[in-house]
């Protein structure tokens, strides 16, 4: 990875810094993307291993804006090698609960920042990668995709569509030398699923895997920091699961 410019999206706190800080560590030059959160944004990046990291924000509910930012981030680092979409929003809607202008507030809201921004960043590095003769994708997804979320039905579908689309782009982006990979997460202890695991829920959320926990950051991080490695070209199009065998599918 030395040298390698990594841009990962939602790297203010939780999976997306611990992705930064395994990144740096082998030597890439990370370019570490908030929405809100910048002074974290920026300890993380004054935490990180190497030098000539990047801070920059953008709010990625504008999938519209996708473009500009990728724009901005190449103008000043000069080239791109790995895009992770990272940054992803969980905001529960129970179906029988909500009324119907919030239920369709929070799909668009959700599909905007899951999955539309994804699919323009996607698009927008694909054609820098393709300039260079290649670079990595990978998209943060979900084992909700495949289980189900019935609190969030829009975050299952965002990751869904944001597995699929990283199957379709693996095989348009191929030639152009670009790889394409999602990983799927079960629980992970970050401030997203706190709440959850701190309330009387936490202990049938740990049972659910014979493991007898929820996965840390730094390991979906590893997993990552595999796939963005030269050592992973065949797993072009795969969707990797890391859920301690919570939820096995065939
Ligand atoms: N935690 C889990 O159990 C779990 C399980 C499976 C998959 N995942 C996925 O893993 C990824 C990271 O999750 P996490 O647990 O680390 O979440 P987190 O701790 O809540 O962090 C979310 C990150 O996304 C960024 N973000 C949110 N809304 C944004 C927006 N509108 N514009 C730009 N950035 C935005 C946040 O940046 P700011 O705070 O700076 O706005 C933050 O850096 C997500 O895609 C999530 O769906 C998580």
């Amino acid at each position: 990875m030395k040298g390698k410019v990594c841009l990962v999206t939602g790297a203010s706190r939780g999976i997306g810094a611990a992705i930064a800080s395994a990144l740096a560590e082998r030597g890439a030059r990370v370019v570490v993307h908030y929405g809100h959160a910048k002074e974290l944004a920026v300890k993380v990046a004054e935490n990180l291993a190497g030098s000539d990291h990047l801070v920059v924000g953008a709010n990625l509910a504008n999938p519209d804006a996708a473009d500009e930012f990728m724009e901005s981030v190449v103008d000043q680092t000069g080239r791109l090698d790995v895009l992770v979409n990272n940054a992803g929003i969980f905001v529960p809607h129970p179906p029988m609960t909500v009324d119907a202008d919030d239920w369709l507030f929070k799909w668009e809201q959700t599909l905007a920042v899951n999955l539309l921004s994804p699919a323009a960043l996607c698009q927008s590095a694909a054609k820098i990668m393709a300039e260079q003769g290649g670079g990595r994708i990978i998209n943060i997804g979900s084992r909700g995709a495949f289980r189900g979320e019935p609190e969030c039905p829009a975050y299952a579908a965002s990751k869904a569509g944001l597995h699929a689309m990283s199957q379709s782009l693996a095989v348009a982006l191929a030639p152009h030398g670009i790889l394409v990979y999602a990983v799927a997460p079960g629980f992970v202890a970050t401030d997203m699923a706190q709440e959850l695991l701190d309330s009387e829920k936490g202990a049938g959320i740990r049972a659910q895997s014979p493991l007898g926990r929820v996965a840390k950051p730094e390991e979906i991080a590893e997993t990552v920091c595999f796939l963005a490695s030269s050592r992973a070209e065949f797993l072009s199009g795969g969707i990797i699961d890391i859920n301690g065998a919570s939820y096995l599918r065939s």
